[in-house]
């Protein structure tokens, strides 16, 4: 078994704190997964990421093959050689980036026609494709081509997409099983807004040998009550015995709803490009570090966190060096709001263990809400 997950308990609520073995590492649920869609975290270097307390980092199939490409990571042995990281990674299989290509792409049953962003050159990305590059990118965790859409398309079309993604998850497995390369592979529950299309893809697709199972098509659209309702509903008809991962989601105030429902793992760029717009995520709710008022502030930007940027630098420093522009800034937000995502999902975990999760649920609430809410 290329990974395996072991529940350790199920609170009251249904939350679930568990450890996902895999092997570079064990990783305890919930678990947030920074976002390095090209390899790189932006402003960050792999030791900052790694400073966050991070076991396991995104990465993208789609831009990836595009820029370096396929031949790069076959030169390097994959991606933990090449950006110098050993922990954990999962790779995303190109279903959301192709959902929000240019007019120019072309969808069949084969999969996705389109033009490199990179050198303008004919692109093909299909089951088997996607597979592998995932497997030169020597992922972890590996995840099927889906066919991602808006949440307001009609239920015809939903069902349409869903029952592609669900041929396409099979042609995935098998293109996974014609190699051994000790990669686990993930199913992406599909169906839109639809109730029984969600009852009926987690249905199909668990009755196949994946690892782990993903919720997809959401934060695309919906509303939080559909958001809330769906993830509920994917998840009651998941497997207790495996992974549950909720693609792309979200604020902290979405973990907790997620987590409430009985959701594993995530991930979301939210933290670092919140970082870049100058948003600082606290247990004293959002920080809008470029208001005049900070700038005398000695304060740090949250007591409570033991991240780096915390222990040293001011409110007034930070306010000074992103209303300044200077990277340094938005690089120590980031380093802050990616270690607070990685508190919020110990904190749940800790409260989870002790069958307290109800009442962690409440407080953190209140702890993390944003104006936004
Ligand atoms: N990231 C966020 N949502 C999705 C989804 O539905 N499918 C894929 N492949 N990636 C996602
Ligand atoms: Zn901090």
């Amino acid at each position: 078994m290329a990974v395996r997950f072991e529940l350790v308990t199920t609170d009251p609520t249904g939350a679930r704190a568990g450890v996902l073995h895999t092997r570079r590492g064990s990783i305890p649920t919930p678990v947030f997964m920074p976002v390095g869609t090209h390899a790189s975290f932006r402003h960050l270097s792999m030791e900052e990421v790694k400073a966050t307390g991070a076991k396991i980092l995104l990465s993208n199939t789609y831009h990836l093959m595009l820029k370096p490409g396929i031949d790069v990571f076959q030169r390097f042995g994959g991606i933990h050689p090449f950006m110098q990281w050993d922990g954990a990674v999962l790779t995303d299989s190109g279903g959301f980036q192709i959902f929000s290509l240019p007019e120019d792409r072309l969808i069949t049953e084969k999969g996705a026609h389109f033009r490199s962003f990179h050198d303008n050159s004919r692109q093909l990305l299909s089951p088997e494709s996607s597979i592998a590059m995932q497997q030169a990118i020597n992922s972890e965790i590996m995840m099927v081509l889906d066919v991602c859409i808006d949440s307001r398309t009609d239920e015809a079309g939903t069902r349409e997409a869903m029952e592609r993604t669900h041929r396409w998850a099979l042609r995935s497995l098998v293109a996974k099983n014609k190699v051994d390369t000790g990669q686990a592979l993930f199913a992406i529950v599909q169906g839109g807004v639809h109730p029984h299309l969600r009852d009926e893809s987690a249905a199909f697709l668990t009755q196949h040998p994946f690892d782990g199972f993903a919720i997809g098509g959401l934060a695309v659209g919906e509303t939080n009550e559909e958001r809330k309702a769906m993830t509920a509903r994917a998840a009651a008809s998941l497997p207790q015995d495996k992974p549950r991962y909720l693609m792309g989601v979200g604020t902290p105030t979405d973990l907790l709803e997620a987590v409430l429902r009985g959701v594993d793992m995530f991930d979301c760029i939210i933290p670092t490009k919140m970082a870049q717009q100058g948003y600082a995520y606290t247990f004293q709710g959002l920080v809008r570090i470029t208001r005049q008022v900070f700038r005398l502030s000695d304060e740090p930007l949250d007591p409570t966190c033991d991240c780096y940027v915390c222990k040293r630098y001011s409110r007034g420093y930070l306010q000074h060096l992103m209303s300044g522009k200077h990277h340094t800034g938005s690089r120590m937000l980031s380093v802050h709001n990616v270690h607070h995502y990685q508190q919020l999902t110990w904190r749940m975990r800790d409260a989870i263990l002790k069958g307290s999760y109800a009442q962690a649920y409440r407080e953190l609430k209140q702890l993390v809400a944003t104006p936004k809410d």
